[in-house]
């Protein structure tokens, strides 16, 4: 629908709300003294990814303050952070949660041979297929290092990100949700680490803005899928454009 037509059927639609209402709300937002409010052409939609765990501790708080909040998000796992925490992984993907492969030692997956990159990628979704009995692992690799080979052998599409709160760098609560706050934009994909604290509390706190702004989160997996994007093995995707 164009915008003149949106405009339209909106005036329509107030038209025939004063009608049946004896005392119609004011207009919420008027321009120029018109009734006019600009409707987006879909809800925007944003994904969460957290990289690096699952790590004791703050992925619980993390899965909890998600769960209150009933908001989807996508993890890349690494390997050597899985075993005896089995059960996490689990409750990821109970609770509705993409899960993903970050690799299994957190190591630059570019320029490995094809021995070494299944030893990093392959094993990690040999893990996660057995806690979850089998399943599709999307890949992100470690510092979004690539090379042709990964694209080649990755057998899966890789993510990437487009909002990055760079939160390891410190323990900066308001930074980091604010970075997010001023950069984000419908269709973004945006990285955080669920191994400290203070990332936890921006992630969540972004959550509660952001839904206040009117966005739906979604996972990955989902955020493609609105776009209509078919999602490629080998493909490299930073945002839904
Ligand atoms: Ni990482």
């Amino acid at each position: 629908m164009s915008p003149a037509w949106k405009k339209i059927a909106l005036l329509l639609a107030a038209g025939a709300l004063a009608v049946l209402a004896a005392a119609p709300e004011p207009e919420a937002s008027s321009a120029g003294g018109g009734a006019m409010v600009e409707i987006p052409d879909r809800t925007p939609v944003v994904a969460l990814t957290f990289d690096d765990g699952p790590w004791p501790g703050t992925t619980e708080r993390l899965l909890d303050g998600l769960a209150l909040r009933e908001t989807p998000a996508t993890f890349f796992l690494v390997g050597v952070n899985i075993p005896g925490r089995e059960a996490l992984v689990r409750r990821m993907a109970a609770e509705g949660h993409q899960v993903g492969v970050h690799s299994y030692s957190h190591a630059r997956i570019r320029g490995l041979s094809r021995a070494d990159f299944d030893c990093e990628v392959g094993k990690v979704r040999a893990q996660l297929s057995a806690i979850l009995g089998g399943g599709e692992f999307w890949l992100r690799p470690p510092y979004g290092a690539m090379d042709d080979s990964v694209r080649l052998w990755a057998d899966s599409p890789i993510i990437l990100w487009s909002v990055d709160p760079e939160d390891w760098k410190d323990d900066d609560v308001d930074r980091k949700t604010a970075h997010v706050l001023s950069h984000v934009r419908d269709g973004d994909i945006i990285l955080f680490h669920d191994i400290f604290d203070s990332s936890v509390d921006a992630a969540l706190r972004v959550v509660d803005a952001l839904e206040d702004q009117g966005y739906c989160f979604v996972t990955v997996e989902q955020l493609l899928a609105r776009g209509d994007v078919q999602a490629e093995r080998g493909a490299v995707y930073r945002r839904l454009e």
